[in-house]
């Protein structure tokens, strides 16, 4: 019997990565992630076709991995022992995981009392050191850099490319399912990474002349940590999408960089259009994801609603699993739950049958 293909983003997209023959070729299995058609939520976005690019189907339930893999594979190419990042939870997670699978201590910074259930639970599994800041993530991402300035320790947050590099084959996997760029890529913006390395494997994929055109890029903050869309940090970034819960992005430019050539936006929704889509994902799509990964597609429903919806296909990226954050999920909805006695005829009496 032959043995199945290797898996994972250095083994399949290694020549569009910045590895070398000593780039050692670790995999946790990640990327090759469902592009799953709408059933509901299409009508309503105003689009021909919209796309879920299932990011959540990641080893640790994030779009992460598919970065960290290059990050942490070139940190041990480089001879490091331990890595770092500061969080709001997914990086962490990510980092924690691909670390213990390769002897490296990993440091994780995040800010205190704002990272989902699910997230720490998966750093503390991992074995992650955790520090619990008296800050945001802007806070922990500022005193992460200086302390990789000055430590033997490899930062694996997204200023580190290899995070970015690793990030762009979503793209190339969209195009490759598609046959060809989607007109309309929306995606939320948090430390504004990911849409950077979407933006970045787009304009690979056509200058190599495997696509014909470029999305528009759609991004969207929440309206509460919305610093590109102001024009200016926020000192105080709060939302219930606290995976981007970020004031000052370190990948600012990159974001307007894609936003413009693009010809496409960022703009903000509210907590209250992210939980909306968040429950229409769950409840109409069978789709749960956290509330930022929501943000993608409250930003379609959003244009749609203001009549500025123009068809064409859309793909709405799904960055985190909805396990991340049970807490918000038990906030939003009333359960359906009536207890029983665990016989038929118990349970027919409480169902009223
Ligand atoms: N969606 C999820 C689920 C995230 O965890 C993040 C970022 C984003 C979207 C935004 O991506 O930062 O590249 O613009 N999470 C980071 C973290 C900040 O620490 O896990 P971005």
């Amino acid at each position: 019997m032959t043995p199945p293909r290797e898996r994972g983003v250095l083994h399949r997209w290694g020549e569009y990565l910045p590895i070398t023959p000593g780039t050692p070729m670790i995999s946790l299995g990640e990327g090759d992630t469902p592009l799953v058609r709408s059933v509901a939520l299409e009508a309503l976005c105003g689009l021909d076709e919209l796309w879920f690019k299932l990011e959540s189907c990641n080893p640790t339930g994030s779009f992460k991995d598919r970065g960290m893999v290059v990050a942490v594979a070139k940190a041990m190419e480089d001879g490091a022992k331990a890595v770092m990042c500061a969080s709001t939870g997914n990086t962490s997670a990510s980092a924690a995981a691909y670390a213990a699978r390769c002897g490296l201590t990993c440091f994780v910074l995040v800010p205190g009392g704002k990272v989902a259930a699910g997230k720490m639970a998966q750093a503390i599994a991992f074995g992650g050191r955790i520090l619990e800041v008296d800050g945001n993530f802007d806070d922990a991402l500022n005193a992460a850099r200086s302390l990789t300035a000055k430590h033997p320790v490899a930062l694996v947050n997204s200023v580190n490319p290899n995070r970015i590099a690793g990030q762009k084959t979503a793209a190339f996997e969209i195009c490759e399912s598609l046959g060809d760029a989607p007109d309309i890529l929306a995606i939320p913006v948090g430390n504004a990474g990911n849409i950077t390395a979407y933006w970045r494997g787009f304009c690979e994929w056509a200058e190599l002349g495997r696509a014909s055109r470029h999305p528009r890029m759609h991004g969207f903050q929440a309206a509460g940590a919305a610093p590109i869309v102001l024009g200016a940090p926020v000192a105080e970034p709060h939302t219930v999408a606290t995976a981007i819960r970020i004031g000052n992005p370190a990948s600012w430019t990159g974001a307007t960089a894609a936003r413009d050539e693009s010809g496409g936006l960022i703009e903000a929704v509210t907590d209250d259009q992210i939980l909306e889509a968040y429950e229409l994902l769950a409840r109409r799509e069978g789709i749960f994801v956290e509330p930022a990964s929501a943000a993608s597609v409250a930003g379609l429903l959003k244009l749609a609603r203001e009549g500025r919806a123009r068809g064409g296909r859309a793909v709405a990226v799904l960055t985190g699993n909805g396990l991340k954050d049970p807490d918000t999920a038990v906030a939003r909805y009333v359960p359906d739950i009536t207890r029983a006695p665990a016989t038929a005829e118990g349970i027919e009496r409480a169902l009223g049958w």
